[in-house]
């Protein structure tokens, strides 16, 4: 299917080796930190110039930082995976290093990137709150010479942005749908529930798209039935949904990335519908955190006589709801090589190379060069190989294991 503005449109470039996947656990840290919290919603601090011999020289005036990363949230469990991995992988790589928070704040975020400026970064790895208004933060740090990673989020509307390096996001909404149609209930008119991420989050559109890609032909043909969802109804019968009428459904059924928010839209969701809307029901839950929510709300409707729920990320609290039977799917992103990514492209503009990139994607304002990483659909069946065999997980973090 085609992917339209601000998604995957090109394949191809450069097959430069990068760094090997690092092993380890997602929750150990096996870099030299020490914590610091700061008005930023907390930071922790690494330093590390003992290590890999890939690092160019620290050559900041002051013997500062020189990697800034900047995430989300420090209420997701996703993100301090991604947190654990940097801390790990440039720790080990001998890069000075710093990540903060930006605690759902964009003017937060915008603080955080000034003061990894005013220490001397040389690269901003920064996973937007807002793929829209962060643009203002990464245009400060262009000016100040610094070259910008988008990491996960892609950042839009601004030239600002250098590289970019996330999961196939197409892929993870995808798998989501497929994993709903292949385990649907026998039969027609199958209620679905419909839930989407953040609209300030560009990922958000491409999960959803990726899902509707999958999910449309079993609405328009009368096999699933859109309970929670004006819009989607209404647009239905489209294949392909345009950025605006993406826009309007989600304005309806987005969770915000908030569990809480999750919460309250499925119980309203259960309350309005009626009976023939319930029974064994299917449920599109666009994350893990979010997945969790809305399963326990389904849960505990008594004429909710089965639900499938997807999520993504394999945060360790949904494995756990996966091997108790509470969630159905996760998918798996694994943080550690995306972190590795990261490092490898940070060599390289040390080194003053150009980065290995496999795709672009558009921001709206330009082609940026995406290095992007494959996903793994994670079920009962494979969390094991999946996410024990590969050591992200250790097995003792789980009860009821097989
Ligand atoms: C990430 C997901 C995450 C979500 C909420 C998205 O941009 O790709 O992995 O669950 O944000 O934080």
């Amino acid at each position: 299917m085609k992917r339209k503005l601000f998604h995957l449109i090109l394949a191809a470039t450069m097959t430069i080796g990068l760094l090997t996947g690092c092993g380890g656990n997602a929750n150990s840290s096996q870099s030299t930190s020490t914590s610091a919290n700061n008005a930023a919603g907390g930071a922790t601090e690494s330093n590390a110039n003992d290590g890999a011999a890939a690092a160019p020289e620290n050559n900041t005036a002051d013997g500062g930082v020189q990697v800034g990363i900047v995430l989300p949230t420090k209420d997701e469990p996703r993100w301090l995976q991604d947190q654990a991995q940097f801390e790990s992988i440039l720790g080990d790589a001998g890069f000075t290093n710093q990540v903060l928070f930006s605690q759902g704040s964009s003017a937060t975020e915008k603080t955080n990137v000034e003061t990894l400026i005013s220490q001397g970064i040389q690269v901003l790895v920064i996973c937007a709150q807002d793929g829209t208004a962060a643009a203002a933060a990464v245009e400060e740090a262009k000016d100040a010479g610094v070259t910008v990673i988008a990491y996960d989020r892609l950042i839009t509307e601004t030239q600002a942005v250098d590289y970019y390096v996330t999961f196939d996001s197409f892929a993870v909404g995808a798998a989501q749908g497929q994993y709903l149609v292949d385990n649907a209930p026998d039969g027609t008119g199958i209620p679905l529930y419909l839930y989407a991420g953040a609209a300030t989050d560009n990922n958000a559109f491409i999960f959803f798209e990726g899902a509707w890609s999958v999910l449309q032909p079993k609405i328009a043909d009368g096999t699933f039935v859109i309970v929670n969802s004006s819009e989607a109804a209404a647009l239905q019968d489209k294949v392909e949904l345009s950025r605006d009428e993406e826009g309007k459904i989600i304005g309806q059924i987005t969770t915000d990335w908030d569990f809480n928010v999750a919460k309250s839209k499925a119980e309203a969701h259960l309350t309005a519908a009626g009976s023939d809307m319930k029974g064994d029901v299917l449920v599109l839950a666009p994350n893990d955190g979010t997945s969790r929510s809305i399963a326990d709300v389904f849960a505990s409707d008594k004429d909710i006589t089965s639900y499938v729920i997807t999520g993504q990320d394999s945060e360790k609290a949904s494995v756990q709801y996966i091997i108790d039977g509470k969630q159905s799917m996760t998918v798996f992103k694994d943080t550690r090589t995306l972190a590795a990514d990261s490092v490898a492209m940070t060599v390289s503009i040390l080194n003053g190379e150009t980065p290995a990139t496999d795709t672009t994607y558009n921001n709206n304002a330009k082609e940026v060069p995406a290095k992007q990483t494959d996903i793994v659909v994670v079920t009962k069946d494979n969390v094991k190989s999946a996410l024990i065999d590969s050591e992200y997980y250790d097995a003792s973090e789980f009860t009821g294991l097989e």
